[in-house]
């Protein structure tokens, strides 16, 4: 017998568990992680290759511990396109969403506190939030995945929970959460507590409606987490952001690891910022091809969550997993994020996407045979 894990004092509420993450199999076409399909224009590589030349030569330093010039600029980038304005002093940049969401988490929530999260939605919330000894709360949904607002509020009136997620566009399953709903859900944890209520915005600039920024104003204790994986296609660059009253920023600094943002990290993303036109006219025809794929999946026969994504949930299977495995045969990497009868594909390049509804299209007339 081997040593392992469970040899190990770990704590308790980390035995048996496994580590998040989807299969990273070798396929033709991968549209199972929602990243963006289409790599940074050869301009901005070589713009990122000169900021990062010039961050190099100071690499003996630690980096700027505030990210004053990237959080100014990712303040002016929400500016622009929310119509909201905001300054450096309400918008807070770490290493991905993720990681602003686990500093959310060790600053509101950790050991005898809880979190609440509306599922199924992003499971990394309810992850981190045992990673930080915050107990979690599964609220709910209706059958049609929107959020169930009076069971909603009562979960929050019976749990008063420290931290409230709500995930608009949601993941898995594509829909946005109406203004109102994100109101409602804020005044519940507000009479409950007060509570912090996060809402995660990584898909927004893929929703047909606007983002919830305006919101922020005269509510202290909201936050709107943002990532430049998606819309901005840098995942692998590890950015991601709040914007908040400016008290949050403050409050999330005293849990932030010093110089959490390496130089090359702070560098990178401020050469992405100035693309940033560039980079969204790639979202309109990310927007163009999820809508197509919404038509012909229905134009297939499947029943499809509407969405407000890069992704699109279609379903219904009497066994997901079943249905994953045929479609991957074909050479196409779907999602089983193990919602019931329902499975999750990315919107790729128009070929990517042409790809996979010819194996969703196989996989019906097999299934109908
Ligand atoms: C809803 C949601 N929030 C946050 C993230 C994390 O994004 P990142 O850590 O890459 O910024 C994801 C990633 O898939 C997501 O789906």
């Amino acid at each position: 017998m081997t040593f392992g894990i469970d040899d190990l004092p770990v704590r308790d509420e980390l035995r048996g568990k496994s580590p998040y993450g989807a299969p990273q199999l070798d396929v033709p076409v991968r549209l199972n992680t929602n990243e963006n399909p289409y790599p940074l224009p050869d301009a901005l590589v070589e713009r990122i290759a000169e900021r990062v030349r010039e961050a190099a030569r100071d690499l003996n330093r630690y980096p700027d511990r505030d990210a004053v010039e990237l959080r100014t600029k990712l303040a002016e980038y929400l500016t622009n396109t929310c119509g909201h304005p905001l300054d450096v002093s309400s918008v807070w940049a770490a290493n991905g969403s993720n990681e602003v969401i686990q500093q959310l988490l060790q600053t509101f929530g950790g050991p005898g506190r809880t979190a609440i999260g509306f599922e199924p939605s992003y499971s990394m919330h309810g992850l981190i939030a045992r990673g930080t000894g915050t107990g979690w709360i599964s609220g709910p949904r209706h059958e049609d995945f929107t959020i169930d607002l009076p069971a909603a509020q009562r979960a929050i009136a019976e749990h008063r929970p420290d931290v409230v997620f709500v995930t608009t566009p949601n993941n898995p399953t594509g829909n946005a959460v109406p203004a109102g709903t994100v109101l409602a859900l804020y005044e519940a944890a507000q009479a409950a507590r007060p509570s912090m209520v996060v809402v995660d915005e990584a898909y927004i600039e893929f929703s047909h409606g606007a983002s919830l920024l305006p919101l922020l104003d005269g509510r202290p204790n909201l936050v709107v987490s943002r990532t430049m994986s998606k819309a901005f296609g840098a995942a692998g660059l590890r950015l991601g952001y709040l914007a908040a009253h400016p008290a949050v920023v403050d409050a999330v600094q005293l849990v932030r690891l010093p110089y959490h943002l390496s130089a090359v990290t702070q560098a990178t993303a401020l050469a992405a910022l100035e693309y940033t036109d560039t980079l969204l006219k790639y979202v309109e025809q990310l927007k163009t091809e999820r809508d197509r794929l919404v038509a012909e999946l229905r134009a297939i026969g499947y029943e499809v969550t509407e969405s407000d994504a890069n992704f699109v949930q279609f379903g219904r299977f009497e066994d997901s997993h079943v249905t994953w495995r045929k479609i991957l045969d074909r050479g196409v990497l779907v999602r089983d994020n193990g919602v019931p009868g329902w499975l999750r594909v990315t919107a790729g390049t128009p070929q990517e996407n042409d790809a996979f509804l010819d194996a969703v299209r196989e996989v019906k007339k097999e299934q109908n045979t």
